[in-house]
Protein backbone atom coordinates (compact mmCIF):
# COMPACT_ATOMS: atom_id res chain seq x y z
CA UNK A 1 0.00 0.00 0.00
CA UNK A 2 1.14 3.60 -0.85
CA UNK A 3 3.96 4.42 1.18
CA UNK A 4 6.06 7.16 1.27
CA UNK A 5 9.05 5.57 3.43
CA UNK A 6 10.58 8.23 5.68
CA UNK A 7 9.02 11.02 3.52
CA UNK A 8 5.73 12.09 5.46
CA UNK A 9 5.88 15.41 7.37
CA UNK A 10 2.38 15.14 8.71
CA UNK A 11 1.09 11.67 9.53
CA UNK A 12 -2.20 10.83 11.25
CA UNK A 13 -2.80 7.06 12.68
CA UNK A 14 -5.85 5.93 13.50
CA UNK A 15 -8.03 2.71 13.79
CA UNK A 16 -10.43 3.25 11.25
CA UNK A 17 -9.12 4.84 8.38
CA UNK A 18 -10.34 7.53 6.01
CA UNK A 19 -11.24 4.35 3.04
CA UNK A 20 -12.44 0.69 3.30
CA UNK A 21 -12.47 -1.68 0.35
CA UNK A 22 -14.86 -4.32 -0.87
CA UNK A 23 -13.80 -7.01 -3.93
CA UNK A 24 -16.38 -6.77 -6.10
CA UNK A 25 -17.80 -10.01 -8.33
CA UNK A 26 -15.15 -9.26 -10.77
CA UNK A 27 -12.16 -9.47 -8.56
CA UNK A 28 -11.44 -5.52 -8.71
CA UNK A 29 -10.87 -2.99 -5.47
CA UNK A 30 -13.88 -1.06 -4.99
CA UNK A 31 -12.98 2.19 -2.61
CA UNK A 32 -15.15 3.18 -0.08
CA UNK A 33 -15.10 7.07 1.67
CA UNK A 34 -15.36 7.72 5.31
CA UNK A 35 -16.76 11.02 6.92
CA UNK A 36 -16.03 12.20 9.80
CA UNK A 37 -14.16 15.55 11.40
CA UNK A 38 -10.77 14.14 10.84
CA UNK A 39 -11.18 12.92 7.27
CA UNK A 40 -11.88 16.68 6.25
CA UNK A 41 -9.44 18.12 8.43
CA UNK A 42 -6.83 16.05 6.90
CA UNK A 43 -7.95 16.82 3.52
CA UNK A 44 -6.98 20.61 4.09
CA UNK A 45 -3.30 19.08 4.11
CA UNK A 46 -3.40 16.12 1.46
CA UNK A 47 -0.92 14.07 0.30
CA UNK A 48 0.88 16.10 -2.10
CA UNK A 49 2.40 18.07 0.51
CA UNK A 50 4.01 14.92 2.46
CA UNK A 51 0.79 14.01 4.54
CA UNK A 52 0.23 9.99 5.03
CA UNK A 53 -2.79 8.47 7.08
CA UNK A 54 -2.01 5.10 8.97
CA UNK A 55 -4.72 2.49 10.32
CA UNK A 56 -5.94 -0.98 10.12
CA UNK A 57 -7.03 -2.75 7.18
CA UNK A 58 -10.14 -3.97 8.57
CA UNK A 59 -12.30 -5.87 5.70
CA UNK A 60 -11.07 -8.30 3.42
CA UNK A 61 -10.95 -6.24 0.64
CA UNK A 62 -8.58 -4.09 3.11
CA UNK A 63 -6.21 -7.04 3.29
CA UNK A 64 -6.73 -8.06 -0.60
CA UNK A 65 -5.74 -4.22 -1.28
CA UNK A 66 -2.62 -4.34 1.39
CA UNK A 67 -1.45 -7.41 -0.35
CA UNK A 68 -1.57 -6.26 -4.14
CA UNK A 69 -0.26 -3.42 -3.05
CA UNK A 70 -2.42 -0.86 -4.18
CA UNK A 71 -4.47 1.29 -2.46
CA UNK A 72 -5.39 5.38 -2.62
CA UNK A 73 -1.85 7.41 -2.14
CA UNK A 74 -1.50 8.88 1.13
CA UNK A 75 -3.03 5.78 3.02
CA UNK A 76 -1.40 3.08 4.26
CA UNK A 77 -2.99 0.12 5.69
CA UNK A 78 -1.56 -1.89 8.13
CA UNK A 79 -2.31 -5.91 8.07
CA UNK A 80 -2.50 -6.74 11.67
CA UNK A 81 -2.75 -10.50 12.57
CA UNK A 82 -6.41 -10.93 12.77
CA UNK A 83 -6.42 -12.62 16.24
CA UNK A 84 -4.26 -9.55 17.74
CA UNK A 85 -6.17 -6.97 16.52
CA UNK A 86 -9.50 -8.40 17.71
CA UNK A 87 -7.84 -8.87 21.09
CA UNK A 88 -6.52 -5.01 20.67
CA UNK A 89 -10.15 -3.83 18.77
CA UNK A 90 -13.17 -6.00 20.67
CA UNK A 91 -11.49 -6.73 23.47
CA UNK A 92 -9.21 -4.16 24.86
CA UNK A 93 -10.39 -1.07 23.26
CA UNK A 94 -13.87 -1.66 23.25
CA UNK A 95 -14.92 -3.76 25.26
CA UNK A 96 -12.33 -1.90 28.38
CA UNK A 97 -10.99 1.28 27.42
CA UNK A 98 -14.72 2.53 25.85
CA UNK A 99 -16.58 1.21 28.87
CA UNK A 100 -13.97 2.76 31.60
CA UNK A 101 -14.14 6.00 29.32
CA UNK A 102 -18.19 6.01 29.42
CA UNK A 103 -18.76 4.56 32.73
CA UNK A 104 -20.42 1.77 31.60
CA UNK A 105 -19.79 -1.28 33.51
CA UNK A 106 -22.43 -2.71 35.99
CA UNK A 107 -21.13 -4.48 39.01
CA UNK A 108 -21.87 -7.23 40.05
CA UNK A 109 -20.94 -8.55 36.28
CA UNK A 110 -17.90 -6.38 35.34
CA UNK A 111 -15.00 -5.48 35.16
CA UNK A 112 -13.55 -8.44 35.58
CA UNK A 113 -9.48 -8.15 35.04
CA UNK A 114 -8.06 -11.59 34.71
CA UNK A 115 -5.31 -13.70 33.01
CA UNK A 116 -7.95 -13.07 29.54
CA UNK A 117 -7.39 -9.64 30.05
CA UNK A 118 -3.56 -9.97 30.94
CA UNK A 119 -3.65 -11.99 27.36
CA UNK A 120 -5.31 -9.52 25.26
CA UNK A 121 -3.57 -6.64 26.99
CA UNK A 122 -0.19 -8.30 25.54
CA UNK A 123 -2.18 -8.15 22.03
CA UNK A 124 -2.69 -4.49 22.41
CA UNK A 125 0.63 -3.75 23.50
CA UNK A 126 1.74 -5.74 20.08
CA UNK A 127 -1.62 -4.02 17.90
CA UNK A 128 0.38 -0.62 19.52
CA UNK A 129 3.94 -1.47 18.31
CA UNK A 130 2.69 -2.28 15.00
CA UNK A 131 1.72 1.37 14.43
CA UNK A 132 4.69 3.04 16.38
CA UNK A 133 7.11 1.07 14.04
CA UNK A 134 4.97 2.29 11.06
CA UNK A 135 4.73 5.58 11.92
CA UNK A 136 8.53 5.64 13.14
CA UNK A 137 9.50 4.13 9.09
CA UNK A 138 7.44 6.86 7.59
CA UNK A 139 8.47 10.37 9.07
CA UNK A 140 10.44 12.61 7.90
CA UNK A 141 13.12 14.00 9.90
CA UNK A 142 11.12 16.29 12.08
CA UNK A 143 7.68 15.45 11.08
CA UNK A 144 4.31 15.84 13.13
CA UNK A 145 2.38 12.68 13.83
CA UNK A 146 -0.48 12.89 15.69
CA UNK A 147 -2.22 9.73 16.91
CA UNK A 148 -6.02 9.15 17.59
CA UNK A 149 -7.95 7.50 20.07
CA UNK A 150 -8.42 5.08 23.23
CA UNK A 151 -7.04 2.25 20.28
CA UNK A 152 -3.58 4.01 20.30
CA UNK A 153 -2.70 5.00 23.93
CA UNK A 154 0.21 3.51 24.16
CA UNK A 155 1.91 4.66 20.34
CA UNK A 156 3.22 8.08 21.66
CA UNK A 157 5.47 6.52 24.39
CA UNK A 158 6.67 4.01 21.83
CA UNK A 159 7.24 6.41 18.71
CA UNK A 160 9.08 8.82 21.11
CA UNK A 161 11.39 6.05 21.80
CA UNK A 162 12.02 5.01 18.25
CA UNK A 163 12.07 8.15 17.07
CA UNK A 164 12.96 11.31 19.42
CA UNK A 165 13.20 13.96 16.55
CA UNK A 166 9.41 13.61 15.56
CA UNK A 167 6.77 15.50 17.24
CA UNK A 168 4.11 13.87 18.55
CA UNK A 169 0.62 14.40 19.42
CA UNK A 170 -2.38 12.42 20.69
CA UNK A 171 -6.41 13.42 20.43
CA UNK A 172 -8.76 11.65 22.25
CA UNK A 173 -12.13 11.72 20.80
CA UNK A 174 -13.87 9.92 23.61
CA UNK A 175 -14.55 11.14 27.34
CA UNK A 176 -11.97 10.68 29.67
CA UNK A 177 -13.21 9.16 33.02
CA UNK A 178 -12.59 10.81 36.36
CA UNK A 179 -9.98 9.67 37.74
CA UNK A 180 -12.09 7.28 40.82
CA UNK A 181 -13.41 5.58 38.06
CA UNK A 182 -10.25 4.88 35.50
CA UNK A 183 -8.50 3.51 38.77
CA UNK A 184 -10.18 0.91 38.64
CA UNK A 185 -7.83 -0.58 36.12
CA UNK A 186 -4.89 -2.63 37.29
CA UNK A 187 -2.47 -0.38 38.63
CA UNK A 188 0.07 -1.18 36.32
CA UNK A 189 -2.24 -1.13 33.51
CA UNK A 190 -3.37 2.49 34.54
CA UNK A 191 0.62 3.34 34.37
CA UNK A 192 1.18 2.18 31.57
CA UNK A 193 -1.54 3.93 29.39
CA UNK A 194 -0.91 7.07 31.06
CA UNK A 195 2.80 7.30 30.76
CA UNK A 196 1.75 6.08 27.03
CA UNK A 197 0.08 8.98 26.07
CA UNK A 198 2.53 11.12 28.31
CA UNK A 199 5.13 10.10 25.38
CA UNK A 200 3.26 13.08 23.40
CA UNK A 201 4.52 16.82 23.08
CA UNK A 202 1.21 17.56 23.34
CA UNK A 203 -2.71 16.17 24.01
CA UNK A 204 -5.62 16.80 22.91
CA UNK A 205 -9.31 17.02 23.83
CA UNK A 206 -12.49 17.78 23.17
CA UNK A 207 -13.25 19.67 26.05
CA UNK A 208 -12.09 21.20 28.69
CA UNK A 209 -13.82 18.58 31.57
CA UNK A 210 -12.20 15.57 29.84
CA UNK A 211 -8.99 17.36 30.06
CA UNK A 212 -9.08 17.89 33.59
CA UNK A 213 -10.29 14.34 34.00
CA UNK A 214 -6.96 13.58 32.27
CA UNK A 215 -4.54 15.73 34.37
CA UNK A 216 -6.48 14.74 37.79
CA UNK A 217 -5.94 10.80 36.97
CA UNK A 218 -1.89 11.86 35.99
CA UNK A 219 -1.41 13.87 39.40
CA UNK A 220 -3.18 11.15 41.28
CA UNK A 221 -0.99 7.81 39.63
CA UNK A 222 1.85 9.23 37.67
CA UNK A 223 2.77 12.50 39.39
CA UNK A 224 1.50 14.79 37.26
CA UNK A 225 2.30 15.60 32.94
CA UNK A 226 5.81 16.26 33.29
CA UNK A 227 6.45 18.10 29.85
CA UNK A 228 3.31 17.41 28.25
CA UNK A 229 0.79 20.12 27.10
CA UNK A 230 -2.38 19.94 26.91
CA UNK A 231 -4.92 21.11 24.25
CA UNK A 232 -8.90 21.41 24.41
CA UNK A 233 -9.87 21.04 20.29
CA UNK A 234 -14.10 21.66 20.49
CA UNK A 235 -14.14 19.53 16.54
CA UNK A 236 -17.40 21.66 15.36
CA UNK A 237 -19.75 20.82 12.27
CA UNK A 238 -18.85 21.03 8.85
CA UNK A 239 -21.43 23.61 7.86
CA UNK A 240 -19.99 23.48 3.94
CA UNK A 241 -19.92 19.96 3.19
CA UNK A 242 -23.31 19.53 5.28
CA UNK A 243 -25.50 22.40 3.61
CA UNK A 244 -24.17 21.05 -0.21
CA UNK A 245 -24.24 17.49 0.56
CA UNK A 246 -27.89 17.73 2.33
CA UNK A 247 -29.52 19.70 -0.89
CA UNK A 248 -28.65 16.59 -3.47
CA UNK A 249 -30.80 14.46 -5.06
CA UNK A 250 -30.62 11.68 -3.42
CA UNK A 251 -31.65 13.40 0.02
CA UNK A 252 -34.82 14.68 -1.46
CA UNK A 253 -35.88 11.49 -2.44
CA UNK A 254 -35.57 10.27 0.73
CA UNK A 255 -37.41 13.09 2.49
CA UNK A 256 -40.57 12.28 0.54
CA UNK A 257 -40.06 8.90 1.95
CA UNK A 258 -39.95 9.84 5.46
CA UNK A 259 -42.82 12.62 5.04
CA UNK A 260 -44.92 9.41 3.85
CA UNK A 261 -43.65 7.52 6.98
CA UNK A 262 -44.56 10.44 9.41
CA UNK A 263 -47.91 11.32 7.61
CA UNK A 264 -49.10 14.85 6.83
CA UNK A 265 -49.21 17.74 9.90
CA UNK A 266 -47.25 15.49 12.21
CA UNK A 267 -44.30 16.40 14.67
CA UNK A 268 -40.91 14.41 13.89
CA UNK A 269 -38.37 14.35 16.93
CA UNK A 270 -35.62 12.51 15.39
CA UNK A 271 -32.31 10.64 16.79
CA UNK A 272 -29.29 9.27 14.48
CA UNK A 273 -26.65 7.27 16.30
CA UNK A 274 -24.17 3.97 16.05
CA UNK A 275 -26.21 1.52 17.68
CA UNK A 276 -24.19 2.14 20.91
CA UNK A 277 -24.41 1.55 24.86
CA UNK A 278 -23.31 5.05 25.77
CA UNK A 279 -26.30 6.78 23.16
CA UNK A 280 -28.69 5.85 25.71
CA UNK A 281 -31.42 4.55 22.69
CA UNK A 282 -33.48 2.23 25.62
CA UNK A 283 -33.94 5.02 27.72
CA UNK A 284 -35.15 7.90 24.92
CA UNK A 285 -37.46 4.86 23.47
CA UNK A 286 -38.43 4.75 27.26
CA UNK A 287 -39.04 8.69 27.71
CA UNK A 288 -41.03 8.52 24.09
CA UNK A 289 -43.34 6.24 25.84
CA UNK A 290 -43.66 8.32 28.83
CA UNK A 291 -44.37 11.55 26.74
CA UNK A 292 -47.69 9.22 24.83
CA UNK A 293 -48.78 7.57 28.33
CA UNK A 294 -48.33 11.18 30.23
CA UNK A 295 -49.33 13.76 27.62
CA UNK A 296 -52.22 12.04 25.39
CA UNK A 297 -52.70 14.85 23.18
CA UNK A 298 -49.67 13.84 21.53
CA UNK A 299 -50.50 10.61 19.98
CA UNK A 300 -51.00 10.72 16.36
CA UNK A 301 -49.80 14.21 16.56
CA UNK A 302 -46.14 13.16 16.53
CA UNK A 303 -43.48 10.73 15.10
CA UNK A 304 -40.42 9.43 16.79
CA UNK A 305 -37.86 9.04 13.91
CA UNK A 306 -35.15 6.52 15.46
CA UNK A 307 -32.28 5.65 13.23
CA UNK A 308 -30.09 3.05 15.17
CA UNK A 309 -27.25 2.15 12.90
CA UNK A 310 -25.26 -1.16 13.59
CA UNK A 311 -21.97 -1.10 15.43
CA UNK A 312 -19.76 -3.03 16.83
CA UNK A 313 -21.62 -6.76 16.35
CA UNK A 314 -19.08 -8.79 17.17
CA UNK A 315 -20.13 -7.85 21.39
CA UNK A 316 -22.38 -9.73 22.62
CA UNK A 317 -23.74 -6.85 24.76
CA UNK A 318 -24.20 -4.83 21.35
CA UNK A 319 -25.89 -7.47 19.99
CA UNK A 320 -28.57 -7.78 22.73
CA UNK A 321 -28.35 -3.88 23.09
CA UNK A 322 -29.69 -3.51 19.09
CA UNK A 323 -32.14 -6.52 20.02
CA UNK A 324 -33.56 -4.32 23.06
CA UNK A 325 -33.84 -1.16 21.03
CA UNK A 326 -35.92 -3.39 18.44
CA UNK A 327 -38.11 -4.79 20.57
CA UNK A 328 -38.83 -1.78 22.73
CA UNK A 329 -40.14 0.05 19.46
CA UNK A 330 -41.98 -2.56 18.53
CA UNK A 331 -43.83 -2.77 22.02
CA UNK A 332 -44.54 1.02 21.90
CA UNK A 333 -46.16 0.56 18.22
CA UNK A 334 -48.26 -2.18 19.24
CA UNK A 335 -49.21 -0.63 22.75
CA UNK A 336 -50.22 3.01 20.98
CA UNK A 337 -49.87 2.59 17.41
CA UNK A 338 -53.18 3.00 15.12
CA UNK A 339 -53.94 2.02 11.51
CA UNK A 340 -53.19 5.37 10.46
CA UNK A 341 -50.15 6.55 12.91
CA UNK A 342 -47.04 4.45 13.40
CA UNK A 343 -45.59 6.24 16.62
CA UNK A 344 -41.73 4.59 16.55
CA UNK A 345 -40.02 5.04 12.97
CA UNK A 346 -37.58 2.72 13.55
CA UNK A 347 -34.67 2.53 10.85
CA UNK A 348 -31.50 -0.01 11.19
CA UNK A 349 -29.88 0.05 8.05
CA UNK A 350 -26.96 2.83 7.46
CA UNK A 351 -28.13 5.35 5.11
CA UNK A 352 -26.18 9.09 5.26
CA UNK A 353 -28.71 10.52 2.88
CA UNK A 354 -31.66 9.44 4.95
CA UNK A 355 -29.85 10.59 7.67
CA UNK A 356 -29.77 13.86 6.55
CA UNK A 357 -32.95 14.08 5.05
CA UNK A 358 -34.21 13.35 8.55
CA UNK A 359 -32.09 15.98 10.19
CA UNK A 360 -33.86 18.82 7.31
CA UNK A 361 -37.25 17.43 8.52
CA UNK A 362 -36.36 17.22 12.22
CA UNK A 363 -38.77 19.32 14.56
CA UNK A 364 -37.08 17.93 17.87
CA UNK A 365 -33.56 16.53 17.41
CA UNK A 366 -32.66 13.96 20.52
CA UNK A 367 -29.67 13.36 21.79
CA UNK A 368 -28.94 12.00 25.35
CA UNK A 369 -25.79 10.08 25.94
CA UNK A 370 -24.90 8.70 28.73
CA UNK A 371 -21.95 10.24 28.11
CA UNK A 372 -20.04 11.19 24.91
CA UNK A 373 -16.70 12.79 23.82
CA UNK A 374 -18.79 15.77 21.64
CA UNK A 375 -21.62 13.99 19.62
CA UNK A 376 -21.83 15.86 16.31
CA UNK A 377 -25.31 14.76 15.55
CA UNK A 378 -25.97 17.38 18.26
CA UNK A 379 -24.12 20.02 16.14
CA UNK A 380 -25.37 18.57 12.44
CA UNK A 381 -28.90 18.71 13.04
CA UNK A 382 -29.64 22.30 13.69
CA UNK A 383 -27.12 23.33 10.44
CA UNK A 384 -29.31 21.42 8.23
CA UNK A 385 -32.96 21.38 9.55
CA UNK A 386 -34.73 23.37 6.99
CA UNK A 387 -36.87 24.85 9.69
CA UNK A 388 -34.97 24.87 13.05
CA UNK A 389 -35.37 22.41 15.31
CA UNK A 390 -35.05 22.15 19.25
CA UNK A 391 -32.24 20.43 20.46
CA UNK A 392 -33.18 17.64 23.56
CA UNK A 393 -29.43 17.25 24.76
CA UNK A 394 -27.98 15.41 28.21
CA UNK A 395 -25.81 17.12 29.70
CA UNK A 396 -22.73 14.24 29.97
CA UNK A 397 -22.21 14.85 26.08
CA UNK A 398 -18.96 17.45 25.04
CA UNK A 399 -21.05 19.05 23.06
CA UNK A 400 -23.50 20.74 26.08
CA UNK A 401 -20.06 22.95 26.43
CA UNK A 402 -20.67 24.65 24.05
CA UNK A 403 -25.05 24.51 23.25
CA UNK A 404 -26.16 24.17 26.31
CA UNK A 405 -27.86 27.45 26.44
CA UNK A 406 -29.80 27.16 24.09
CA UNK A 407 -30.86 23.30 24.17
CA UNK A 408 -33.25 21.63 26.69
CA UNK A 409 -31.01 19.81 28.45
CA UNK A 410 -31.43 16.50 30.28
CA UNK A 411 -29.86 14.22 32.94
CA UNK A 412 -29.81 10.99 30.33
CA UNK A 413 -30.56 8.61 33.29
CA UNK A 414 -33.73 10.53 34.23
CA UNK A 415 -36.55 9.01 32.00
CA UNK A 416 -39.37 11.20 33.01
CA UNK A 417 -37.20 14.02 33.02
CA UNK A 418 -36.47 13.31 29.28
CA UNK A 419 -40.37 12.48 28.79
CA UNK A 420 -40.89 16.42 30.21
CA UNK A 421 -38.22 17.81 27.85
CA UNK A 422 -40.04 16.17 24.87
CA UNK A 423 -42.62 17.66 25.72
CA UNK A 424 -41.42 21.09 25.83
CA UNK A 425 -39.36 20.88 22.93
CA UNK A 426 -42.60 20.26 20.77
CA UNK A 427 -44.14 22.93 22.54
CA UNK A 428 -42.01 25.63 21.40
CA UNK A 429 -43.41 28.13 19.25
CA UNK A 430 -42.36 28.44 15.37
CA UNK A 431 -40.65 31.81 16.26
CA UNK A 432 -38.30 30.86 19.05
CA UNK A 433 -37.36 27.77 17.35
CA UNK A 434 -36.01 29.29 14.50
CA UNK A 435 -33.78 31.66 16.30
CA UNK A 436 -32.66 28.80 18.95
CA UNK A 437 -31.66 26.90 16.32
CA UNK A 438 -29.81 29.60 14.27
CA UNK A 439 -27.73 30.32 17.67
CA UNK A 440 -27.17 26.23 17.42
CA UNK A 441 -25.97 26.15 14.65
CA UNK A 442 -23.69 29.15 15.10
CA UNK A 443 -21.97 27.75 18.34
CA UNK A 444 -21.79 24.10 16.15
CA UNK A 445 -20.02 25.34 13.39
CA UNK A 446 -17.44 27.88 15.67
CA UNK A 447 -14.56 25.23 15.08
CA UNK A 448 -15.07 23.43 11.54
CA UNK A 449 -13.05 20.35 10.63
CA UNK A 450 -10.11 21.68 9.08
CA UNK A 451 -9.69 24.54 11.53
CA UNK A 452 -10.09 22.16 14.49
CA UNK A 453 -6.55 19.96 12.65
CA UNK A 454 -4.76 22.82 11.79
CA UNK A 455 -4.76 24.63 14.91
CA UNK A 456 -3.34 20.99 16.51
CA UNK A 457 -0.62 20.92 14.07
CA UNK A 458 -0.33 24.63 14.67
CA UNK A 459 0.04 23.89 17.90
CA UNK A 460 2.22 20.91 17.52
CA UNK A 461 4.95 23.03 15.13
CA UNK A 462 4.94 25.94 17.40
C1 LIG B 1 -16.10 6.66 18.24
C2 LIG B 1 -14.60 6.58 18.37
C3 LIG B 1 -13.95 6.42 16.99
C4 LIG B 1 -14.59 5.27 16.27
C5 LIG B 1 -16.10 5.46 16.16
C6 LIG B 1 -16.83 4.31 15.47
O1 LIG B 1 -16.49 7.86 17.67
O2 LIG B 1 -14.09 7.70 19.05
O3 LIG B 1 -12.57 6.19 17.15
O4 LIG B 1 -14.04 5.11 14.98
O5 LIG B 1 -16.61 5.59 17.47
O6 LIG B 1 -16.57 3.11 16.10
P1 LIG B 1 -15.85 1.89 15.36
O7 LIG B 1 -15.57 0.91 16.46
O8 LIG B 1 -16.88 1.40 14.39
O9 LIG B 1 -14.63 2.40 14.68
Amino acid sequence: MASTFGAAQVLVASNRGPVSYEVGHDGALHAKRGGGGLVSGLSAIGPEAGALWVCSALSDGDREAVRRGTGEKGVRMLDIPAAVHADAYNGIANSVLWFVHHMLYQTPLEPVFDAEFRRQWASYEEYNRAFAEALADEAAEGAVAIVQDYHLTLVPGMLRELRPDLRIGHFSHTPWAPVDYFRMLPDDIAGQILRGMLGADRLGFLTRRWAEAFTSCCDALVGGLGGTRIGVHGLGADAEFLRRRSREADVDERMAALRAEIGAGRKAIVRVDRTELSKNIVRGLLAYRQLLADRPEWRERVVHLAFAYPSRQDLAVYRDYTAEVQRLAQEINAEYGTAGWTPVVLHVKDDFARSLAAYRLADVALVNPIRDGMNLVAKEVPVVSDEGCVLVLSREAGAYEELGEDAVVVNPYDVAGTAAALHEALSVGAAERAERSKRLAAAATALPPERWFLDQLEALRG
